[in-house]
């Protein structure tokens, strides 16, 4: 509890509330009076003052559609937070859109993540509601959270709802693409397509598939930081306030037993294990598996115990169980209706750890016995059973091979086209998004039904913050192919699918990178069976293209930092973005803010 009745000169300044963090001025009682001066400015009493202080992050913003409902949730975590003897300030950081962040938010999750760790820990907050949902903005809080360690508790936004084109149901963004395609190939015209712009995105909440906000949503329930409704309740339902008024509570809760209710002590090895049998269950977004990644690199008791392996592992033994878009064919409110994460947790028990820890203090297993479920009709068809699920395993996988000896990752369950997922054929090979753009549609293509589409230079540092530019147009000359094998060292939506292969890793841009010595005409060979990603080009060859790469880098007097390319040095945000960045298997963050400090790549 803080406790700001004195300022008695005997007693040693310390404890929680106002008291921590208190700027030294060479008399640090007269610092406390000085803060006890600024926040009686604003309003506060005695009796407020002595509350336990939980800290709501506001990242309501008007570029930000996905979070155009954070004021009435801060309202009701308001709610929760002084019905139960907390006093609750706001306070905002920064807020991400995926369109409205250029290059990507992928870029700016690293600088949000900085701002949301040091805005915690700088203030005098006890506990902190960490209000995100947009794609990027709850793995940053995550990951910053993680590294401030006091209390946190994530609460996102909600899925928006579903819209409606012509008695047909559509959601933001699987639809948003299919559509597109269909006007492309001039199956829908102007007006058409036009109703269905207005159609997409019909209410305020995150992308209402199972991209990459619901995903995490879902994992961070998995991970026991949020209630079991808190990843599907919609945005603009009454029992997302309500999720938001409990997440009050559980805030002042988390106050009486601070040490215990650190991200640091509640979340462990297991508790990632869990979150990756969720995201392997659900489908979930290629995406979540980088952010994880960064997030229990975080985690100094966790960081080097779990690997891009880790995630292949768990899927081998997890079936794909939930029917969503772009997997399959229902919408998030659908996946609430049918009992949301309550449903899929149950139904996954003998799969997850019961002992991992939560933030209420309980296990999950505890808590999951607290709540019981009983499947019906509708619930069944969703979510369904471990004996009939909508895919057997695998839903993600991650390769290695002589052209990502880093690992690269695939959503098989997304491909259109399934002989591809077992596959031979030579590389049609892009070196950037200028030339794809430049090249892809024209007739002299040296391309086939049959060719492998490569696009290099979308990795973490070769196009920073490496965009969701994976899914490579088909060729406007293959009219009628609908899938083709395609590889690159970037992302994908989650809403997005297809044979993608991703985040190969070496990138391009790096020096030793097999990937960017990829030529026309190379034989890639693709196995899912083998967990395979080779082209058939031997080592001695490889290793003699990458030396040639690297002197007619150095001829051209591009700047190498380490084993980084990274062209002309940059100031301020994207010269330490540039310099700093890990690849992909390992979160895409800064080396500097890992558990492990600066790796040995710079
Ligand atoms: Fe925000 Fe999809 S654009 S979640
Ligand atoms: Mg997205």
């Amino acid at each position: 509890m803080s406790d700001l009745q004195d300022y008695d000169l005997d007693q040693p300044i310390s404890g929680t509330g106002l008291r921590q963090g208190l700027t030294s001025y060479g008399d640090t009682h007269f610092s406390l009076f000085l803060r006890k001066v600024f926040i009686k400015a604003a309003g506060y009493g005695e009796d407020a003052l002595s509350r336990p202080i939980v800290g709501i992050i506001n990242t309501g913003s008007g570029f930000n559609a996905c979070h155009a409902n954070v004021p009435q949730l801060v309202e009701a975590v308001k709610r929760g937070v002084q019905l139960h003897g907390g006093l609750a300030i706001e306070f905002p950081t920064i807020s991400l859109h995926e369109s409205f962040a250029a290059p990507t938010s992928m870029f700016l999750r690293n600088l949000m993540a900085m701002d949301t760790e040091e805005m915690i820990k700088a203030q005098p907050l006890d506990v902190c509601v960490m209000i995100g949902g947009c794609d990027k903005t709850v793995p940053a809080q995550l990951m910053g959270g993680i590294s401030a360690n006091k209390p946190v508790l994530p609460l996102v936004t909600g899925p928006m709802m579903p819209g409606s084109f012509r008695g047909q149901r559509l959601g933001a963004c699987t639809d948003c693409r299919n559509s597109w395609a269909a006007y492309r190939r001039a199956e829908l015209d102007i007006e058409d397509i036009n109703g269905i712009n207005e159609e997409l995105a019909p209410t305020v909440g995150t992308c209402g598939v199972m991209g990459t906000a619901s995903t995490i949503a879902c994992m961070v329930v998995a991970l026991g930081l949020m209630p079991f409704k808190g990843a599907s309740a919609p945005a603009v339902s009454s029992a997302r306030l309500r999720v938001a008024e409990e997440t009050g509570r559980m805030a002042v809760a988390a106050a009486s037993k601070i040490e215990e209710r650190r991200p640091q002590a509640v979340l462990s090895k297991e508790s990632f294990l869990n979150a990756i049998v969720v995201l392997q269950a659900i489908g979930g977004s290629t995406n979540a598996v980088v952010h994880l990644m960064a997030i229990i690199n975080r985690h100094p008791a966790v960081t080097g115990e779990i690997s891009l392996h880790t995630f292949d592992e768990i899927g081998k033994t997890t079936p794909l169980l939930v029917d969503l878009k772009p997997s399959g064919d229902n919408y998030m409110n659908d996946f609430h209706n049918a009992g949301g994460m309550l449903a899929l947790l149950h139904t996954l028990r003998p799969l997850l750890h019961l002992g991992a820890k939560t933030i209420t203090g309980e296990t999950l297993g505890e808590k999951l016995d607290a709540t019981p479920f009983k499947p019906f009709p509708y619930s069944k068809e969703l979510i369904r059973s471990l004996s009939d699920p909508v895919y057997p395993h695998s839903a993600l996988i991650v390769l290695y091979g002589n052209l990502a000896p880093g690992g690269a990752v695939l959503k098989a369950a997304a491909s259109k086209d399934r002989h591809l997922l077992e596959y031979e054929g030579p590389a049609a090979v892009f070196e950037n998004t200028a030339d794809l753009s430049q090249r892809i549609d024209r007739d002299d293509l040296e391309v086939t039904k049959d060719s492998v589409l490569v696009l290099k230079g979308i990795g973490p540092i070769g196009n920073p913050g490496m965009p969701e530019a994976g899914v490579i147009p088909i060729p406007r000359k293959l009219q009628g192919v609908s899938d083709m094998l395609r590889i690159s060292d970037g992302r994908m939506s989650g809403t997005a699918g297809g044979t993608i292969v991703l985040h190969v890793s070496p990138e391009s841009a790096m020096v030793d990178s097999p990937f960017g010595v990829l030529q026309d005409g190379d034989v890639i060979r693709c196995s899912l069976s083998q967990r395979r990603l080779d082209v058939a080009v031997s080592d001695a060859e490889l290793a003699s293209r990458i030396a040639a790469r690297k002197e007619l880098w150095e001829a051209q007097g591009q700047h190498c930092l380490g084993k980084r390319v990274v062209g002309e040095q940059r100031r301020g945000y994207r010269g330490l973005y540039e310099s700093c960045v890990n690849q992909a298997g390992e979160g895409a963050d800064f080396d500097f803010l890992t558990a492990r400090g600066p790796s040995e790549m710079r």
